[in-house]
């Protein structure tokens, strides 16, 4: 990962800059005359962006008063400038701007380049960043801890089944634990099939690899809350559909990104961890891959889950909320003070309000729903809250059980988020980021497959907690 560091004597020699500034900003004088000529004709332009090439590299110019998203889009901008030269690069000018167009630059330089024989060369040129000395450590160390936290996310979601299946994710969480300083439990088969989540068993019946149920625990001295926040997140590793099999094009074959809400709560908890936030959080993240293998379970199947409830499986493919509703049950003991989870649930959300913002709903207070918009708008990781009237529910009524696990063709996101509610005693919110949380495209500092949506999202609610 690219290096933050206050900066000292600026290099010209072997540096791109970026001076993100007013017209009142004062320009260091071992700057050449081109530069401030440049510089003063661009304030007096319209563009808010521009550069000059310089032998080695780049200048480039952001105006400071832009939205901090457009400054973060930015920062992705630059670094599809460089070369492989361009090791380096200093900002100067305005602090409040400059972190912003950095937080851009530093999530867009991520790569998943591992599995080309070539990757020495594929890799970005750049490795140091120097920020002026009035940007705190604090901030620094907490861009780099975002960075850190989203690109360990979207590692999970790009990497494909062959090399992460429940065992190696649930592996990954726990390599996290010294550094972070949280604890991670991982129950093993015989341990879930003691405790009898049969959602997760019954999805896992198709696989030849067993199933996994991680649990990480954040507990700070002197937290702010009495009873823990708990994140629970969807960890299919990879989606078939089981025997209610996918088409391959456009569906099955992005499947690998179906452990996102895992990889998202992981993220974010380890975020947490990482810049010390005095809030006691849990992370809960059930693990299988769901296949059409010999002993699948099979539409008509009737499951008992965890807590007792029997589910008329209707639909393989709807296998995201078997194994979750196990997880949310599960949460019960802990006595939350609420519960979130995170899940690539359905196709519904995405149809709904495409790959730009999640999907929200849930019974909990406003106040928290508040919060997550508010931090939703400041990391640009936005969400759009959906009803979660009680009438959705009566679609996921059996005839033979006491719910079926698919409701009507109509709002698929929101009868799902209906029958994860009936597993959960706390207040209640689902996030289905089946949107946001993959793009088949390049898009600016989100870059192309995982995003590592909603990391952001859930430490900043999580910092606003009161
Ligand atoms: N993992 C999928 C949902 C999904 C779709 C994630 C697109 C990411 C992008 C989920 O398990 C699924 O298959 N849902 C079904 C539910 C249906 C059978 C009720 C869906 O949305 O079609
Ligand atoms: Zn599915
Ligand atoms: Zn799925």
């Amino acid at each position: 990962m690219i290096q933050l560091k206050h900066s000292g004597e600026l290099n010209l020699l072997f540096s791109s800059i970026v001076i993100v500034s007013n017209k009142k900003t004062k320009l260091d004088k071992s700057l050449s005359d081109e530069v401030h000529l440049f510089h003063k004709k661009f304030h007096k332009g319209e563009e808010k962006f521009d550069f000059l090439k310089t032998l080695n590299g780049f200048i480039f110019f952001v105006k400071e008063d832009q939205k901090v998203e457009e400054l973060r889009v930015l920062g992705a901008k630059i670094i599809g400038y460089l070369t492989k030269e361009n090791t380096s690069i200093h900002f100067i000018g305005e602090s409040d701007a400059i972190l912003a167009v950095a937080e851009g630059l530093l999530l867009s330089s991520y790569q998943f380049i591992a599995y080309f024989k070539d990757a020495e060369k594929k890799k970005l040129g750049l490795t140091e960043v120097f920020l002026p000395v009035d940007i705190s450590q604090k901030k620094i160390d907490e861009l780099v801890s975002i960075a850190k936290a989203v690109f360990w996310a979207r590692d999970r979601v790009n990497e494909p089944v062959s090399h992460l299946n429940a065992s190696q994710l649930a592996q990954h969480i726990a390599d996290l634990a010294p550094e972070a300083g949280f604890s991670v439990q991982i129950l093993e088969k015989t341990q879930i099939e003691s405790l009898k989540m049969g959602g997760l068993l019954a999805v896992n019946r198709g696989s030849i690899d067993p199933p996994t149920f991680t649990i990480v625990e954040y507990k700070p001295e002197k937290a702010i809350n009495k009873k823990p926040i708990i994140l629970v997140g969807k960890g299919v590793v990879y989606d078939t559909g089981g025997l209610s099999l996918k088409p391959t094009p456009a569906s099955m074959d992005v499947m690998k990104c179906d452990m996102a809400g895992g990889a998202c709560v992981v993220g974010a908890v380890y975020l947490a961890a990482l810049q010390k936030l005095k809030v006691h959080v849990i992370a809960l993240v059930p693990a299988t891959d769901n296949r059409p293998g010999m002993n699948a379970y099979t539409p008509g199947d009737v499951i008992t889950m965890y807590d007792g409830t029997t589910v008329e499986v209707l639909n393989t493919d709807a296998e995201g909320r078997m194994i979750l509703a196990d997880a949310l049950s599960y949460a019960n003991k802990f006595k939350p003070e609420l519960v979130i989870d995170a899940a690539t649930l359905t196709g519904a959300a995405v149809r709904a309000i495409g790959t730009k913002a999640s999907v929200v709903m849930g019974n909990a207070d406003n106040k928290y729903f508040d919060l997550l918009e508010k931090s939703g708008n400041e990391t640009h990781e936005r969400v759009v809250r959906f009803p979660f009237w009680d009438d959705y529910a009566t679609e996921m009524k059996s005839t033979i059980a006491d719910l079926k696990n698919i409701g009507s063709a109509n709002a698929g996101m929101i009868t799902a988020g209906k029958f994860l509610e009936h597993f959960v005693k706390a207040p209640y919110i689902h996030m289905d980021i089946a949107g946001p949380a993959w793009l088949d495209t390049k898009e600016d500092y989100k870059g192309q497959g995982g995003t590592g949506a909603c990391v952001r999202l859930l430490y900043n609610f999580l910092k606003k907690l009161k």
